[in-house]
Formats: structure tokens, C-alpha cells, sequence
């Protein structure tokens, strides 16, 4: 007998996607079966403007569930309050990230992305719902408990690399590990080790306005990991990068994922997202499929 199956219970394999996802494929498929599905994708503003059709042949490839989940979320909601308006960014947002997984999130512009990575990356907290990180539960914690989770467990690069204007490279990497309460000659030795990684090093006692794009988020990323935190985060790292900056950066991802960290990376390309393990596909706040993968 065949064992009927939910396709967001498996990843699956699709050729011939070269624009962005805007929705999901159908649902359903029996194990061992190939077959074709229809993805929708569109245009990189979240329109769908020039939506077309392509069909895919998917493959199952169950996901290793026998871990335990390093971030975890129960029914999260976040409600921004405008007043008169109440504006739901996310609910019922029920996930499990697998420790060493690489994740991308995907949706439309205004789908609850941003929202979502700021509350698992500790910088804004749900209005309901639970967060636990580590079987730790994060939505019960005061400001400062969440910033000490911050700075231990967790990077966070931002599509506008958010850096210090009026410091240099070498002390922007250094920021983080002064949270962390290391004294200044380790600080130094440690932050010239990663800027050496992300091959900066030679750019150390640059301000951010001396480097281009590409230079000033591989510095970001050097924030982010410098403190070794096992979440690396990361809200449209490219985003504003030409392409070969880009490609510069996903190698960085690529390699820190190889080390072992998790990463889970908002991204409206599927190029990108195709370097990931699977994808998350939001769509109006909700987790529209869990499993999905390019
Ligand atoms: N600080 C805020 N105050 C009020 N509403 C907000 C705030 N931040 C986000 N929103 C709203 O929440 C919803 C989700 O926004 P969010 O920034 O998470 O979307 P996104 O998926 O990251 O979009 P994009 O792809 O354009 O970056 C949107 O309707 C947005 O207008
Ligand atoms: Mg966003």
C-alpha cells in the first residue's frame, strides 16, 4: 500500500527555477514516486508581474528529525500596535531549525521575513507564542538575558551591514567581544584572526565609508562570527551587493556552514536559496511550507 505524504514533510529537488519563488508547489506525492508540480515565480519586487509557470520533477529526501531543534517556535505571533491599526506580521509560526542546518527563508516583500528574524535572533520579542533556543525559553526573558543570549549564541548580518561609522574595521569586529567582556589584547588578536578569514586583514584600520559593499558586509560577517556563536542569521546578506560580491559573501555562509553553525538566511533569490538545505516559505505571516528545496 502507498503511504500517502505531505510534501512539506520532505525536501524536494527542483530544476529549472531561475527567478524567484513566490509560492509553493502543491501539496501531496506518495514516497518513491517522481512527479511533476507546478512552482509559481515571478519577479524579485514580489509582484507577479511576470509570472510564468515551469515544471519540476520532484525527488524525497527525508530530513534528519532525530536531532534536537536548536531554535524552536511555538505559535509566535507578532502584532504591531499602530494605534488605530493593528498590523499582524506573524502568526502561528511553528518551526524547528536542526543544529549544523542550512536555511533559507523566502516570501513575498511585507511577509513577516524581517519580523521573524529579528525575535529568533533575539533583537525584538514575539507579542504571543513561544521562542526557546537550546530547550531555553527565550520569549520569558528580560532585556538584558536576551542580549547576553545575543552575544553568545547568536550573529546577525543585516542587508545594510549596520556597521559603526566612526570606527575602524578592527574595532567594529572587536565591539562584540568588549559585550562579552574580553580583555583588549585578546579582543585584537581575535578579531584580526577573523578579519584574516574573510580576507580584510589588510583593511583593518579602514573606516566602513573606505570599503566597498562588498568589503563592509564581509566585515559584517566578521562581527557576527567573531564572538563563535553557533546561529549565524542573516537578513538578505546580497542583497545589496553586485554579483560578485555576492558570490564573495554565500562562499563566507557557505564555509561557516561547513564548520558546523547553523544558518538560516532571508533571501528573495533562488539561486541563493538554492545553496540552503531547504526553505521556509512564509506568505502572509504564516509559514506557508516548511520543507521546500531548490
Ligand atoms: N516596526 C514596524 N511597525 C509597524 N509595522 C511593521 C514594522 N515592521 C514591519 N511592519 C509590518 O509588518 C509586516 C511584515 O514586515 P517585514 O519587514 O517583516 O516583511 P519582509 O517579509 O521582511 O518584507 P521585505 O521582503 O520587503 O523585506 C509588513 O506589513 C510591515 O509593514
Ligand atoms: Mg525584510
Amino acid at each position: 500500500m502507498k503511504e500517502k505524504l505531505l510534501l512539506s514533510n520532505y525536501k524536494f529537488k527542483s530544476s529549472n527555477v531561475n527567478s524567484t519563488l513566490l509560492s509553493p508547489p502543491l501539496q501531496g506525492g506518495s514516497m518513491g514516486e517522481s512527479f511533476h508540480s507546478d512552482l509559481s515565480i515571478g519577479t524579485n519586487d514580489g509582484t507577479e508581474a511576470e509570472r510564468k509557470i515551469v515544471s519540476s520533477t520532484l525527488s524525497f529526501e527525508t530530513i534528519d528529525r532525530t536531532k534536537h531543534p536548536i531554535i524552536k517556535t511555538n505559535s509566535l505571533e507578532k502584532v504591531y500596535d499602530m494605534g488605530k491599526v493593528k498590523v499582524i506580521a506573524l502568526k502561528n509560526i511553528d518551526i524547528e531549525i536542526y543544529p549544523g542546518e542550512f536555511v533559507a527563508i523566502m516570501g513575498p516583500s511585507g511577509s513577516g521575513k524581517s519580523t521573524l528574524m529579528h525575535i529568533l535572533g533575539c533583537l525584538d520579542t514575539p507579542t504571543k507564542g513561544k521562542y526557546f533556543i537550546d530547550d531555553t525559553e527565550v520569549s520569558l526573558m528580560h532585556k538584558n538575558q536576551l542580549a547576553k543570549i545575543r552575544n553568545q549564541k547568536v550573529g546577525f548580518v543585516f542587508q545594510t551591514f549596520n556597521l559603526l561609522p566612526h570606527l575602524n574595521v578592527l574595532k567594529n569586529v572587536e565591539l562584540p567581544l568588549m559585550y562579552s567582556g574580553f580583555k583588549s589584547k585578546e579582543r585584537t588578536k581575535k578579531a584580526k584572526e577573523i578579519l584574516k578569514n574573510v580576507g580584510l586583514i589588510d583593511r583593518m584600520t579602514h573606516k566602513p565609508s573606505e570599503l566597498s559593499g562588498g568589503q563592509r558586509q564581509r566585515v559584517a560577517i566578521a562581527r557576527a562570527v567573531v564572538t563563535k556563536p553557533t546561529i549565524i542569521l542573516a537578513d538578505e546578506p546580497t542583497g545589496n551587493l553586485d554579483s560578485q560580491s555576492g558570490n564573495d559573501v554565500l562562499a563566507i555562509f557557505k564555509e561557516l556552514h561547513n564548520e558546523g553553525n547553523t544558518i538560516i538566511l532571508v533571501t528573495h533569490d533562488t539561486q541563493i536559496a538554492k545553496i540552503a538545505q531547504r526553505i521556509i516559505y512564509i506568505k502572509d505571516g504564516e509559514v506557508a511550507d516548511g520543507n521546500l528545496s531548490l
